[in-house]
Formats: structure tokens, sequence, C-alpha cells
């Protein structure tokens, strides 16, 4: 069998090629997604029917996108965006890469709230605004409050609700709740929660490209889930419902914030890999 040597498959190996060299972990994987991406096919389908000839120029912008994969910025930064619950999500250095994990905070609200009930939902530090947003159009009836502290991030978490269509959402730029008005059925997050003291030992996509704010808090990582728990029993109506993803070591630490005689039922539910990542309790009427 004659092997086809075009254009396509010499920008593929030397993108490949140039990644393996690097620490990154999935080079073939990298290289073909991006070039994927830049033409507009899905991966896979490229692979399948590689493309004869590609566009004018591609070569110049592929070799740009596989420098800066190289200098350790995660794909989905270069792209501009990332798949969270079936949508995706246009994402930035202003904003964390939704994670599959987070996936399953959605699953789980939207399984206890499957009814049709017009509720109203906070979600604090909502980034791309992937969990409020999935929530919001799973749930139309639902009045959703997306909160973050950054401004950059809510602009596009606004943008992604406009391009998703969900028509039922609100942004309040807030540290916390301190200028969010109203009481809520539910609040939702996924806060900052790693300890300063282990940033050296994350991978360098994470360390030198996504967004301090969004990942580290002090008081080993538990400072802003302490306060937000607090906060969040003000701001809960009678029996309303808390949902917050931690860190998959805190739950003794975290489990002591619900301490004050203002929560029922604090449950902490297992990820995939058997951690305890979500922990969820009910305001007590
Ligand atoms: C771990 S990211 C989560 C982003 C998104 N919800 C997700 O799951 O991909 C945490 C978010 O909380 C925001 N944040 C950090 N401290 C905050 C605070 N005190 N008040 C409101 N938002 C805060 C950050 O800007 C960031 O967008």
């Amino acid at each position: 069998m004659i092997q086809l040597i075009n254009e396509f498959t010499v920008l593929l190996a030397e993108g490949t090629k140039a990644l393996a060299a690097t620490r990154c972990a999935t080079p073939q994987l990298d290289a073909g997604f991006l070039l994927a991406d830049l033409l507009g096919i899905e991966r896979a389908a490229m692979l399948l029917d590689p493309p004869a000839m590609l566009p004018p120029g591609t070569a110049e912008i592929y070799r740009r996108r596989i420098a800066r994969r190289v200098a350790g910025e995660p794909v989905h930064y270069i792209t501009g965006k990332k798949e969270f619950y079936d949508h995706t999500f246009q994402v930035g250095p202003a904003v964390l890469i939704p994670r599959p994990e987070t996936e399953e905070m959605v699953e789980t609200v939207l399984k206890q709230f499957p009814s049709g009930a017009e509720l109203y939902v906070a979600d604090v530090g909502t980034g791309s605004g992937c969990i409020a947003i999935s929530l919001g159009l799973e749930r139309p009836v639902w009045h959703v409050t997306a909160v973050d502290l950054s401004g950059d991030a809510l602009d596009i978490a606004r943008i992604n609700a406009a391009r998703l269509g969900a028509a039922n959402m609100s942004f309040v730029q807030s540290d916390l709740f301190t200028a969010v008005p109203g009481l809520f059925d539910i609040i939702v997050s996924n806060p900052p929660y790693i300890d300063f003291g282990v940033k050296d030992t994350l991978q360098v996509e994470v360390r030198k490209f996504e967004p301090p704010l969004a990942l580290f808090a002090a008081e080993r990582g538990l400072a802003v889930i302490r306060e937000l728990v607090a906060q969040s029993a003000e701001h809960l109506k009678s029996g309303g419902f808390f949902f917050c993803e931690i860190g998959y070591d805190q739950k003794e630490a975290v489990r002591k914030f619900f301490d004050d005689g203002m929560w029922d039922d604090i449950t902490f539910l297992k990820d995939i890999s058997g951690h305890d990542r979500i922990v969820r309790a009910v305001r007590r009427p």
C-alpha cells in the first residue's frame, strides 16, 4: 500500500514529535486535537478520513498552537473551548477549565430536584458558568444567579449563557454573598480549595496557566469553603440545600464547618474514584 505523505501527515507528525519532547503526557492526542480543532472537524473523523489538502495558512497557525502547548499551555486555552455536560463552553485564562468531576455536581443537584418547581439557585464561584448554565438549561423554570469575585470570569460566563441560550440567569460580581441579594432554595459551589503549600507540586498547565483565584485558598485550602458555609446559612431558605465540591482529603475538616447548629443531613458524596468530593447539607428550619 502506498502511504500518502501530504502536508497533513507531516504536520501531525511534527506536532506530535515536538510535544513528545516535553512533559506533555498525551502528545499524539494533543497534536491531533489542536489540528482537528483548527480544521473544524472531530479528531476521530480527521484521522479516519485525513484531508488531502489543508487550507492556506494552516501550517503556520498550527505551529503557533504547538509552540504554546510546548510551553505548557492547556489545549483548552489554546482552542478557547471545553465540553461540559454536553455543551461547549468558551474558556480563557480568566476562568478555570471545567473538570469532568464537576459534572457529577450538576448531576447530583438535578437528581435531587427532578420536578419543574420554580426554584432560586445560586452558583458561587461560577467561573465559565459551567455549573450555573448547565443547571439553567436543564431546568428552564429555575432562576439561577451566577456569582464570582472576578469580573473577567463573569464576562465569559455571560457570553456562555448568551451563546447557549440560557435566559433564566443573572450575574453578580461579589465576594461570596457580600453583594448578593435574596434567599435561595439551592446554593451550589465549586470554590477554590487547593492549599497554597502544594502549588509547586501541581502540573505546569495548572500552576502557570489557570487563575490562582480559582485554585487556591488560605488555611490549607479551606478558608473559602469555611466562609461559604457560614454565609450560605444566612442565604438559604429554611430547608434549602447546600452543595459544594471539596478536596479529596478535606472531609473531616469540612464536616466541622457545619457544627454551628444551622444544618441537618450533612452528607458526603463520593466520586467515581471513591473519594468524598461533594458535601450536601440542608438548612435547618
Ligand atoms: C474552582 S473555580 C470554579 C469555576 C467553575 N464553577 C467550575 O466549576 O469550573 C472557583 C471560582 O471561584 C471564584 N472565586 C474565588 N474566590 C471567590 C470569592 N471570594 N467570591 C466569589 N467567587 C470567588 C474564582 O474566580 C473562580 O471562578
